[in-house]
């Protein structure tokens, strides 16, 4: 992601390893987005812990590349108690599952990650080669599992989208999301490079507003035109006719296709539906969980009601402050996903090609 800092143009990715030997990840700090770019650094499991857990990293692939990471920061760690180096790495691996219950991404790198390294322990691999390869995975896992598939499904989406195309999307599914490029904003940045011009509609995305916070700033910042819409205008928008296709990332989705994503898409699909806009769900299949037959078995996170009732933003002078919206003592529910049944999506973007719901199925077989 190509972004202005000091007036100077800057190739930037939302997480990477800072210092290979230490073990320091360093992450664009998306709490303080689009106000200060800040950085986060962890040189500890616990840290990246606490980092994906509280938004410092968010969106599905990121949260992935961030915990690909942050196994190798667990065998580093279990290194230090070598007597049990794979009951620590075990332990570290489970705890960092635990950061966040929905991006099923996250389960995909730490599992793929931890048999790497198992399959290294059986074939009695020397300790200081294990922590090479696993930092060697890692690395390879960001390359070729998020951002070669980020690349793809620009590839592929960019063919769905016309000169003059206007794209409605939620929550940010953008470069900060997926380590870089994005998965609903490749299609459009593909597009863009080609020079076909897009119009995107930004979802605020209330209550964290990933939308008008942080797609909004991706997008201005590569040139794009972008409009930031309240979560309850884009119904309206495509009733208008003003918007020809909405383009969502996805946290997870089961074999039956159903998709949970940021709360709200479900509304926005419904929306879609029902004004035949075209509805398509850009994402890797690395966020198809294999194990669940419907969206029903997903596990849907629910956030503090703080969330709800503050908001948090820039004042005239400067400073960020925080401000409550809502009567003290009134409750709150925030749950942070839904799901999307599978029949109100048009297609998936994936690094294969665009697929419809029912094919997930094959390419889960396919494995
Ligand atoms: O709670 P978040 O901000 O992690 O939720 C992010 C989303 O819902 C994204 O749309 C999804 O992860 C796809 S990111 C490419």
């Amino acid at each position: 992601m190509r972004i202005r800092i000091d007036e100077k143009i800057v190739d930037i990715k939302a997480v990477w390893l800072k210092d290979s030997e230490r073990g320091v990840i360093r992450m664009i700090d998306q709490r303080y987005l689009p106000w200060k770019l800040r950085y986060y650094d962890s040189d500890s499991v616990e840290k990246t812990f606490y980092a994906i857990k509280n938004f410092v990293v968010r969106g599905a692939p990121t949260i992935g590349g961030t915990a690909a990471l942050g196994a190798y920061q667990a065998i580093l760690e279990a290194s230090h108690r070598p007597n049990k180096f794979k009951s620590v790495f075990k332990e570290r691996i489970e705890f960092l599952k635990k950061a966040r219950p929905t991006a099923y991404n996250l389960f995909h790198a730490l599992d793929t990650i931890y048999s790497y390294v198992m399959d290294l322990v059986e074939s009695g691999e020397a300790l200081s080669s294990i922590i090479r390869l696993t930092r060697e995975r890692a690395l390879e896992y960001i390359e070729k599992e998020i951002l070669d598939k980020n690349r793809k499904i620009g590839e592929y989406g960019e063919k769905i989208l016309e000169d003059g195309s206007k794209v409605l999307t939620h929550c940010n599914a953008g470069a900060l999301a997926a380590v870089d490029i994005g998965t609903a904003t490749a299609p459009i940045y593909y597009a863009h490079e080609k020079g076909k011009k897009i119009i995107v509609y930004v979802d605020e995305t209330r209550p964290w507003l990933q939308g008008a916070r942080l797609t909004a700033w991706e997008l201005h910042q590569q040139g794009i035109e972008t409009y930031v819409i309240s979560d309850n205008a884009a119904g309206y928008l495509m009733w208008l006719g003003e918007i020809d296709v909405v383009i969502v990332g996805a946290d997870r989705i089961a074999v039956n296709g159903d998709t949970a994503n940021k709360i709200g898409t479900y509304k926005l699909a419904l929306a879609a539906h029902d004004n035949g806009v075209p509805f398509y769900v850009a994402a890797p299949t690395t966020t198809i969980d294999p194990t669940l037959s419907s969206g029903r078995e997903i596990p849907i996170e629910e956030r503090s009601e703080d969330e709800i009732h503050f908001v948090y933003g820039e004042l005239n002078t400067g400073e960020l402050s925080v401000v409550r919206i809502t009567p003290k003592g009134v409750r709150a529910r925030n749950p942070v996903f839904d799901v999307t049944p599978s029949y109100l999506i048009t297609g998936f973007i994936t690094e294969l090609g665009i697929i419809k719901p029912s094919e997930i199925r094959r390419v889960v077989s396919q494995g």
